[in-house]
């Protein structure tokens, strides 16, 4: 070894390292070189730093202290810096040799069917053991179906109950009296009179629909859903409707809930009720909930017989029960839930949905 080899000055010396320093982080930002292979090259036994940690025995003495302080000051940011990258690589997948195989993996988000689907899923299989049968009938359908074959000829005023939307269509008004207007359809009962048209007795039917009225507020929706039950036969009375509404409560809502009839008003069922359950939460004691035990649940009744006559069935020979209640209201008397606002159903917000 010469004289000139024998020292380096200080300055010169932290010049060299700090210069490594720099070479190593902007080589292990760029990502071109596998992490493993860089911490070989920038630490390992033939790397610069490693030469520089022997050439330190040729700073003057006083400041190798100094020196030797930072060098391992280079050292723990060269291997900091290996070890952030290693993870971000892992993150992004960046290359499959920096993949930590046996890391857990993230779970892919699993959904599930929205609360309404579930509940016409729920109560088809309901009504199909006992032998009624799913049907779907027009949403968009003529007047006569919605309203005028179920009694309520133009201008009733028990339309107002269904606050409608009317169709505009072109073309000249139709001779059949049957089209003469198109509405979308406010309720399910439009299924009765095309139901009973298909000419085949005894009728059992479960109709599930969208349904639409013009109304938008916490307790109403412009689309709804509803399920209207129809059954047409020989002899068939208010004490089969009150047997199968308590059968439909047990199996939906549970065996420890009960059904009641109040009467009502309908101008296609005669006599008309409406259709109570007892509370879920109370079971009928009267709770801050639901205030006497009791909530509704829709209406109900024996079939009109001018509906009968409508749809081409002797009403001397057969008789029949109807029933139609909203799917979302049902639903969510199910679930005990309180909704403030039941447009939040359609809001499709997952964190919301999530709960059902
Ligand atoms: N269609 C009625 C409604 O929307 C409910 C109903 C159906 C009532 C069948 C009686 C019979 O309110």
């Amino acid at each position: 070894m010469d004289k000139t080899e024998e020292t380096i000055a200080t300055p010169n010396f932290i010049g060299l390292l700090l210069e490594v320093e720099q070479d190593a982080l902007a080589a292990i930002a760029s990502g071109e070189k596998p992490v493993d292979q860089l911490r070989i090259e920038l630490l390992g036994g033939k790397s610069e730093l490693a030469k520089l940690t022997k050439q330190i025995r040729l700073v003057p003495p006083v400041d190798r202290a100094q020196v030797g302080t930072v060098l391992n000051q280079v050292k723990e940011k060269i291997k900091d810096a290996l070890v952030k990258n290693q993870k971000t690589s892992v993150n992004t997948g960046k290359s499959a040799e920096e993949i930590d195989v046996t890391a857990p993996g993230i779970l892919p988000p699993v959904g599930h069917l929205h609360i309404v689907t579930q509940g016409i899923n729920e109560i088809t299989r309901i009504f199909e053991r006992i032998g009624f049968t799913r049907v779907r009938h027009p949403e968009v359908d003529w007047d006569w179906y919605a309203f005028e074959s179920l009694n309520m000829p133009p201008n009733h005023p028990a339309r107002d109950e269904w606050e409608t939307f009317f169709i505009d269509f072109p073309g000249s008004p139709s001779k059949d009296h049957k089209k003469k207007r198109i509405v979308l359809i406010p309720h399910t009962s439009n299924g009765q009179v095309r139901e009973m048209e298909k000419g085949k007795l005894p009728i059992r039917m479960i109709n599930i629909a969208k349904c639409y009225r013009r109304q938008s507020d916490v307790s109403h929706v412009p689309m709804f859903h509803q399920f209207e039950g129809l059954y047409v036969d020989k002899n068939v009375s208010i004490a089969h409707l009150k047997g199968v509404l308590d059968y439909f409560v047990k199996q939906f809502f549970g065996p420890q809930r009960q059904a009641r009839i109040r009467p009502f008003h309908f101008q296609f069922t005669e006599p008309s009720f409406e259709v109570d359950i007892t509370c879920g939460v109370c079971l009928g004691k009267g709770c801050k909930l639901c205030k006497e035990g009791w909530l509704e649940l829709g209406g109900a009744g024996m079939v009109h017989p001018v509906v009968l006559k409508n749809g081409g069935i002797d009403p001397d020979a057969y008789t029949g029960f109807a029933f139609g209640w909203g799917v979302e209201r049902t639903a969510m008397m199910k679930s005990n839930t309180q909704l403030d606002d039941i447009r939040l159903l359609y809001s499709n917000d997952v964190r919301f949905l999530e709960q059902f």
